[in-house]
Formats: structure tokens, sequence, C-alpha cells
């Protein structure tokens, strides 16, 4: 069986749902339930014995320990993590305390049950670590995008931890010889996104009739990813990756924040038009920018394919077709994740 850590997030669950249906192998879901943990993304896999979920936190470093000698997993992927940048900016305790103590009570936990495996299990493991694009910091407009030897150069308290969370993993395979490897993604879009994020938040606003906050002047560029297929390069990874290595996975799909929310638009003018007739573009309101916000993030994911073979599958238009869709589909999710406690902090964020 695999450990994984986040999965009730939104690419650790999404993660979870796909590995549940493609494999006949149980998994481990270890995740602290934060706020955007949300076990309602889990429903379908209610009496399926082979998911095992436990309400915990990585930094528990006995807990880590008793789960691995009871289930003797494998493998472990690590996506419990703080991951919003606006959070990160607001209130960064959290994000050091997950994304930077956190990691290393895993590596260290992880390290201990490595030690002590049958020399064939040893050989075997693997520990695979989900990190960001974030962490290259921002490009000019005609910069190459980032490959892995790329220097890190994060600018917010969420990149820099998660940067911090990178070097721990390599240091432990360095030094310790961990067998670890780590994949550095792009913006990740699709269903079950907690809907603080641009995509989803974009979506239900335009459905509730609220404005569509853009930040500044909207031109921020972000490569976009089908959750689906971070998940499928994962796999692979975790197949087939060099011990040691590090990925960078994106969808070649560069756009500007704009140009993604009059995408959105487009779309639930023609799946679901407004009862006034106007186009959702209506709703667009400029509201300040973020501190320190990155002008421009694109990935060179040639290495993902080159060496395993790993391509996305969907387009930019195909995949948010998909996330639009499955939003207009699924109002119990978000029925459930739209709480109280969820709307005060878009109120406080956006002041709209
Ligand atoms: N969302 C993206 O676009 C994106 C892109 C690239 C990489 N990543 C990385 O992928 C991973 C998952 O991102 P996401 O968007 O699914 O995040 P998310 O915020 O939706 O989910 C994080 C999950 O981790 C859990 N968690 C938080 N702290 C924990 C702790 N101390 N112990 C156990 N569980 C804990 C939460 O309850 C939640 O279920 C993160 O490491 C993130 O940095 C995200």
């Amino acid at each position: 069986m695999i450990l994984v850590t986040g999965g009730a997030g939104f690419i650790g669950g999404n993660f979870v749902i796909d590995w549940l249906a493609q494999s006949v192998e149980p998994l481990i879901n270890l995740d602290k339930l934060t706020y955007a943990g949300n076990l309602n993304t889990l429903k379908l896999l209610e009496g399926d014995a082979r998911h095992h979920f436990v309400h915990g936190d990585i930094s528990d470093r006995g807990l880590l320990g008793r789960l691995l000698a009871e289930h003797r997993p494998r493998a472990v992927i690590n996506f419990a993590a703080e991951s919003h940048v606006d959070r990160s900016i607001h209130g960064p305790d959290d994000f050091i305390q997950t994304n930077v103590v956190g990691t290393f009570n895993l590596l260290e936990a992880v390290r201990a049950y490595w030690q002590n495996l049958p020399a064939d299990d040893k050989a075997a493991f693997r520990l695979l670590h989900v990190s960001t694009d974030e962490v290259y910091g921002t490009l000019a407009a005609d910069d190459a995008p980032f490959a892995e030897i790329h220097a890190y150069a994060p600018n917010s308290p969420y990149s820099a931890s998660k940067a911090a969370s990178d070097h721990l993993v390599r240091a432990w395979h360095h030094t310790y010889g961990l067998p670890v490897l780590t994949t550095n993604c792009s913006n990740n879009y699709g269903p079950y996104h907690f809907p603080e994020k641009l995509i989803p938040l974009v979506i239900l606003n335009a459905l509730a009739g609220k404005p569509l906050p853009i930040y500044g002047d909207g031109q921020q560029i972000r490569d976009w990813l089908y959750v689906k297929d971070h998940c499928s390069a994962i796999r692979r990874v975790l197949e087939a990756g060099q011990l040691g290595e590090t990925y960078n996975v994106g969808g070649w799909n560069e756009k500007a924040n704009l140009e993604v929310v009059h995408t959105i638009c487009a779309l639930l003018d023609e799946l679901q038009p407004r009862a006034d007739g106007l186009s959702y573009a209506e709703q667009i309101t400029f509201v300040q920018d973020r501190l320190g916000h990155d002008r421009r993030y694109a990935i060179d994911a040639r290495k993902l394919e080159r060496e395993l073979g790993w391509k996305p599958t969907e387009t930019f238009e195909t995949g948010v077709r998909k996330t639009v869709e499955w939003y207009l589909g699924n109002s119990g999710w978000i029925a459930n994740v739209t709480s109280g406690a969820y709307r005060d902090w878009v109120q406080q964020q956006y002041g709209v």
C-alpha cells in the first residue's frame, strides 16, 4: 500500500480518487482537515475498504511512526501543506509549521522507518514530495520558462516555505540516502477546488451574481494544468522517476488571469446564461493587487516528457470546460464548502 498526506485537499483528493479508480493497491490517507481539507471530496469512497482515512498532522512524528510500522507502505506521497499565497501573507505561521516543520518531521519519521526495512523493500521504497513552480520566483515576459536547473528565488511566505521543504527533501537524499522524488507543478484547476482560488471563485461568484475580483490589471501570467494531468504525472514519477531528481510539471498553457476569467465567463454564458441576457463578464471588478505579486510563472516540462514520456492530456480549453461543467453539476459539494467561515474569509480578502 501507499501512504498519502493531505489527501482530503484539492490535488490530494483528486489523486486518491484516481489512484483507487486505476489500481487495486490500498492507501492510507493522513490529513489534518484544516479549512482546506474536505471529507465530502472523498464521499464516493465511503465503504471502499482500500481507503483508510486517518485524521492527523504530518508534524506528529509519533503518529507517523505508528502508521508506517502498522501499514508498511511501499511509498509516501506528501501533498499536505498550507497552499494559499494570500493566507500566507496574512498569517505565515501555519505555513512555516506545516510546510517546513511538518515536512521535517515527515522526513524523520520516514527515514526511521525506511532505514529498518528489509533490503528489497528498502530499495523499492519512495518518498515523493509534491511542490510548486512558485519556488522559482517570477519571470519577465520574454524569459525562458522555469527548467529544473533554475535557481530558487521564492517571493511569498508560501513559496519560501515550499522552497524550504524542497531543500530539506533534497538534503535528506544527499545526506541519508533517503529515496526521494520531487515534483514542481504549475497552477492546477479542476474538480473539488476550494473556492478561494481564482477559477472556482470566479465560477461560484459569477453564478451567485457577485463581483468577480481581479487583482491589479489582471495581466499576471500563470501556466495552468488540469488536476487529473498533475495526478498522472505524479503516478508516472513515482513509477519511473530517478531517485533524488526533481521534475517540473506543467500544461504548456500560459494565460493572463484576466483571460482566464473571460474564458470562464464565456463558458458560463453558453452553459448557464444570466437571466438578464448580459455576459457574466459584466461582473468583473478590479481590486488592489496582492502584495509582492509575481508577474509571470511558466514551466518547461520537457524533462518529464523526454525521460518519462509524460504529457498532459488536456488543453486549457478542454480542461476548463470540464471544470465549469463539474461545478455546475455538483451543487451538493459546493453547498458544503461554502460555509459561513469561508464567506467571511473572501469578504476579508477581497472586500466584496
Ligand atoms: N493548487 C495548486 O495549484 C498547486 C500547484 C502546485 C503544487 N501544489 C502543491 O500541491 C500540494 C497540494 O495542494 P492543494 O492545492 O491540494 O492544497 P489544499 O490546500 O487544497 O490541500 C491541502 C491539504 O493538506 C491538509 N493539511 C494541511 N496541513 C496539514 C498537516 N499539518 N498535516 C496533515 N494534513 C495537512 C489539508 O487539510 C488539506 O486537505 C501542496 O503541497 C501544494 O503546495 C499545489
